[in-house]
């Protein structure tokens, strides 16, 4: 901890949406007015708006910041010669793809460097589409990082991290996820030797909560249940690299100051971060599956109602007790994209192959489901309520096709057998017993 920083204390407020309001100096926070004259304490407003003025007020986000040196004091960026990992996108494909979890760096690899593209279905300058990273690290973050294609939604697999952001400090293990708004300035520091995870890059619409429908005002993840630091900032006099991402290209300038010196703060434009195991799963009690929509985490709507731009979904432990129900995923072909990954355990569609740190993508109208043994042991299981218990599945699940990086197609991680898994489902069909 710097002696320069505020109170290292962890703090957080609840809730989601809300208009939070923060400050690490008492009576930092103008009153009754944004933009007044003169801020208290000398500091500086900035207007921090990650939704178009316009937007109807219940998807509007901004934030107004109180900060000791406005953003707009910054030399000019300069391209950097070491760019994302993970090349340019490959050829599109209709097939089945899964990997094995990606190695850990030897080098060492901070946050950034250690970002590697896995897919993605839009270019970063259309307001639509998502791209999917994974991180490996091995130190913490010296420079700082601003992300101006798009919202990250961090899911870690292994390895605590602290990231330090404008507004405040979350601090983050496997099991959580965190959100960081389109631009926010953060850093991400280890607090473990190692981490890893999946990172969703969000184009399009900022994630929302879903509606419940007939599900009622209850259920789901809960509002309260999300977590948004307070204020918290560094009052440091000393070089900071600042890194941004543009269009796909990093970015980087140096700075007299660090850039996360915000010391009041008011808004919805908001970091957050939610604790899986608190969502509230819902499951059929009487026979065959709900539409996985149940497992709705967060969601980035599209302009047609009800197509997700993105939805995150995930798979936690429950209770199975459907009756004459084939209980695993059943076989589909979907109309969405779907890029799923595993936190820890395993997954219950899947006997093997599918790996805590892994990945698989399944494309619109790719056909897929349970595997041939969990297919067999499925039909021929003896109904009892039973629990999946460890697990935690997940999918960054989207209306238009992923195009699987260069990397992505090419690493030895990529399975070259991944149909196999299918072609043991066994020949079952006898037209003379019903
Ligand atoms: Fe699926």
């Amino acid at each position: 901890m710097n002696p320069d920083a505020t109170s290292p204390a962890l703090a957080y407020q609840s809730g989601f949406g809300n208009e939070f309001s923060t400050e690490a100096l008492p009576g930092a926070l103008p009153i009754g007015q944004n933009s007044p004259q003169k801020a208290p304490y000398g500091l500086y407003t900035e207007l921090f708006s990650g939704s178009a003025f316009t937007m109807p007020r219940s998807e509007a986000r901004r934030t107004w910041l109180y900060r000791i040196q406005p953003s707009a004091n910054h030399p000019a960026f300069v391209k950097l010669e070491r760019q994302l990992a993970g090349g340019p996108l490959g050829e599109v494909t209709p097939n089945r793809l899964r990997w094995n979890p990606l190695d850990m760096p030897t080098e060492p690899t901070d946050f950034v460097d250690g970002l590697v593209s896995m897919a993605a279905n839009s270019a970063a300058q259309k307001p639509a589409g998502i791209s999917i990273y994974n991180y490996r690290a091995n130190r913490s973050m010296e420079r700082v990082f601003f992300d101006a294609d798009g919202e990250l939604l961090l899911v870690p697999q292994q390895g605590r991290l602290r990231i330090a952001t404008e507004l405040g400090v979350l601090e983050l293990e496997p099991l959580e996820i965190a959100v960081l708004p389109r631009g926010l300035k953060f850093r991400v520091e280890l607090l473990d030797a190692e981490a890893r995870g999946y990172v969703a890059e969000n184009h399009g619409a900022p994630l929302r909560l879903p509606d419940l429908g007939p599900i009622g005002s209850n259920g789901l993840a809960n509002p309260r249940d999300f977590l948004t630091p307070v204020a918290h900032y560094e009052h440091l006099q000393q070089p900071t690299a600042l890194v941004q991402k543009f269009l796909g290209e990093l970015w980087g300038c140096e700075l007299n100051h660090s850039p996360l010196n915000v010391v009041a703060w008011h808004g919805t434009n908001v970091p957050y971060k939610y604790d899986l195991r608190r969502f509230n799963t819902i499951g059929t009690v009487s026979f065959d599956h709900p539409d996985p929509s149940i497992f709705t985490v967060l969601t980035s709507p599209t302009s047609v109602h009800g197509l997700a731009n993105l939805d995150f979904v995930i798979f936690p432990p429950r209770w199975m007790v459907a009756e004459n129900t084939f209980r695993p995923p059943w076989f589909h072909r979907n109309l969405m994209n779907e890029f799923m990954g595993l936190i820890q355990g395993a997954y219950d569609a899947k006997a093997e192959g599918f790996l805590p740190g892994g990945a698989s993508l399944h494309s619109c109208m790719s056909a897929h489901g349970p595997d041939g043994e969990t297919c067999t042991k499925a039909i021929n299981a003896t109904l009892a309520p039973g629990k999946i218990d460890n697990t935690m599945a997940f999918m960054f699940e989207t209306s238009q096709v992923l195009r699987p990086s260069r990397f992505a197609l090419d690493c030895p991680q990529l399975q070259n057998n991944y149909d196999a898994c299918w072609a043991s489902l066994p020949a079952t069909f006898d037209p003379t017993r019903r």
